[in-house]
């Protein structure tokens, strides 16, 4: 078991290894360079973070694997290749795809995401779980992030490989990636380990919000301090720079991020159309029921003088209603 483990890293490390040299030292790599240049990655940036290319071949990574009587059969487990069809040797399961090595804690190279660059299904493909990776415990990044984690006992949490990457260039060396599935408790837990502060800058969509929304749950009860970031028009944080610079992207949106409770209060706001008297009652109770939530009384005033002056009903009034909440609920 421990010799496999051993021999299927060295795979992956042999793997990374080759796609990196064919990005950055073949023919074949010059259109996956223009790509990434194309999306704002200079050289540097694309070492720092291992990435490579996967040519359009059947046998690339399979043929070097051979050559050195490599264990083709842990490596098809593993999912560096695919067993043919005839059951007559291998082949390479990442073609043609820009190849994002996803590194454990210690830096080690556990899996890969693969991107097509056209508009290919699926846009990533994904080592399956293996005995080096399991997706659910994997924090993408967390092996460079670690040491501005510790010093700032806060972590960035973004959606996808690009986000992190672009976030890092922009100044952010905190950021680490659930890569696009609903944070786990078990990622939490170890974000809970590292840092007692997060903040989730999950995409602008639908789906990136209602993932913020549901990973404060996760997150809180694992003890964190969670803040939430807001992208304009369905931006991710990749566009978002690409888009405005980086220094705007810190400035008006790490730098703006919202505490969870003021996060879900705009997040349900969207839900009431306010100018309807039932609907600003109804909303104006949902609030309550947030508020009510909140362990800290100064906590609670803060968030009841705000929708007292915003919505023009005294504290007393709120205060009652919520009292009666909280009676409710205990
Ligand atoms: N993802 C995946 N498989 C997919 C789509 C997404 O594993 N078919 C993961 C990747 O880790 C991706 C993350 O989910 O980075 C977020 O998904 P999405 O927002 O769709 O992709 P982006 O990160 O924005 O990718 P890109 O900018 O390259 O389009
Ligand atoms: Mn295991
Ligand atoms: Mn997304
Ligand atoms: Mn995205
Ligand atoms: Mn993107």
């Amino acid at each position: 078991e421990q010799a496999e483990r051993a021999k299927l890293l060295e795979g992956y490390e042999m793997a990374a290894k080759l796609y990196q040299y064919i990005l950055h030292n073949t023919e074949q790599g010059k259109a996956a360079k223009a790509y990434l240049r194309d999306r704002g990655m200079n050289d540097k940036l694309i070492e720092t973070f291992g990435l490579g290319y996967a040519p359009a071949r059947w046998d690339t990574l399979t043929n070097l694997l051979d050559k050195k009587q490599y264990f083709l059969p842990l490596m098809e487990q593993g999912g560096l290749l695919s067993a043919k069809h005839d059951g007559n040797g291998y082949v390479d399961k990442f073609r043609d795809r820009i190849m994002f090595p996803i590194y454990d804690w210690k830096g080690q190279v556990i899996a890969f995401g693969g991107r097509a660059m056209g508009n290919v299904q699926p846009k990533y493909l994904n080592s399956p779980e293996s005995m080096l990776f399991h997706k659910s415990r994997t924090l993408y990044n967390l092996h460079l992030a670690r040491p501005q984690i510790r010093k700032t006992q806060e972590i960035v949490l973004f959606e996808g490989y690009m986000d992190v990457i672009r976030a890092w260039e922009a100044g952010i060396k905190n950021g680490v990636a659930t890569m696009g599935t609903a944070l786990t408790s078990e990622q939490a837990e170890s974000i809970r380990r590292l840092a007692e502060r997060v903040t989730v800058v999950y995409d602008g969509d639908q789906a990136g919000q209602t993932a913020a929304y549901k990973s404060i749950p996760l997150l809180e009860n694992a003890g964190c301090q969670v803040r939430i970031a807001m992208l304009p028009d369905a931006l991710d944080p990749d566009e978002y720079i690409a888009k405005y610079g980086s220094e705007r992207f810190v400035r008006e949106v790490i730098e703006t991020a919202v505490p969870s409770i003021k996060y879900k209060l705009l997040y349900f706001r969207n839900n009431y159309r306010l100018q309807e008297d039932g609907e600003k009652l109804r909303y104006i109770k949902q609030a309550l029921k947030l508020i009510a939530g909140l362990s800290s009384p100064i906590e609670r005033e803060h968030y009841l003088r705000e929708l007292s002056s915003e919505f023009r009903y005294s504290l007393e009034a709120l205060q009652q209603n919520l009292n009666e909440i909280r009676l409710q609920t205990e």
